[in-house]
């Protein structure tokens, strides 16, 4: 595919997570610590994937990084502001599970709204140096779907969407939970590619939960191992494979090896 230069773009901010605690229903007859408190430091431009058992504060660690919940105690540092300074200029792009596409807007019109929103809310002036639609469309390879209707597309197509709305807001960070989780095993191994392409190109900073530890090794710098009640981190490990990586990288020793390691530390924190 032959994908066009982005425009000049925001630089990727760095995140410091500094003793963050969240407490469900504090209070209440019965609160819910969701996270002990955690401490992370993440280089601007990185890559970085939460794994863990279910429950162990992935999505609850992403909400205050989004700012849709603070911290019961700590706090969260964006290139020296907190997420909610962040949110307000919509500079943080969220992808989930489901792509939540507004049914009755053309592709387009979709990838195109948000933007057009929060850039109108925020008396955001970057318009002219923002990603433009078309090229976003093309780097996720939708080009030619541009009028298509959500429901035209397959899923993980509407991911693609789903993503290149995010990427519209040129955001410093980018933070993705369970992106993948609802598509089948081949359009997800193609999606982690395709993903891995366009982070290369945009070199934003990247927050990505999954449940597949082939999918975290193969995308990050730094893999992060949660463990529950409470969630905290277990422990981190350096991805060293060489960039860029391709379907080789899935193949190689070090590759298969380092799946197996941290999948052996996964069972540990599951018993
Ligand atoms: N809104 C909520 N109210 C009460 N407890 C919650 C809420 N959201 C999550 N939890 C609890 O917090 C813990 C962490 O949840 P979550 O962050 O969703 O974990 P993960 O994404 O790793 O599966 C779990 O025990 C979950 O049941
Ligand atoms: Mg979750």
């Amino acid at each position: 595919m032959n994908s066009p230069t982005p425009n000049a773009h925001s630089a990727a901010a760095g995140i410091s997570i500094q003793d963050v605690e969240v407490t469900y229903g504090l209070g209440s007859a019965e609160p819910v610590q969701a996270l002990a408190p955690v401490s992370l430091e993440i280089q601007g431009g990185s890559f970085v994937s939460l794994v863990g058992p279910s429950g162990c504060g992935k999505s609850t660690l992403l909400k205050v990084l989004a700012d849709l919940m603070p911290p019961t105690l700590g706090k969260v540092v964006i290139d020296g502001a907190a997420p909610s300074t962040l949110r307000n200029a919509g500079r943080i792009g969220l992808v989930f599970q489901q792509a939540n596409l507004m049914p009755w807007l053309t592709i387009e019109k979709n990838v195109q709204l948000l933007d057009e929103i929060v850039s109108k809310k925020s008396g955001d002036k970057r318009a002219a140096h923002k990603p433009r639609v078309s090229d976003l469309l093309e780097v996720v390879g939708l080009k030619g779907f541009e009028k298509k209707l959500p429901h035209q597309l397959s899923g993980g197509m509407q991911q693609r969407a789903s993503l290149a709305r995010a990427l519209a807001l040129d955001p410093s960070i980018l933070l993705m939970d369970e992106p993948f989780g609802a598509l089948d095993e081949i359009t997800r191994d193609r999606m982690a590619f395709e993903l891995m392409r366009i982070w290369q190109q945009y070199q934003k900073t990247v927050i990505f939960v999954t449940h597949s530890l082939a999918e975290a090794v193969f995308l990050s710098d730094q893999v992060v191992l949660m463990s529950a009640r409470p969630g905290r981190i277990h422990k981190v490990y350096e991805i060293n494979l060489p960039r860029p990586r391709n379907e080789e990288t899935r193949l190689s020793d070090e590759f298969i090896s380092l799946v197996g390691e941290i999948n052996r530390e996964l069972y540990k924190v599951m018993l």
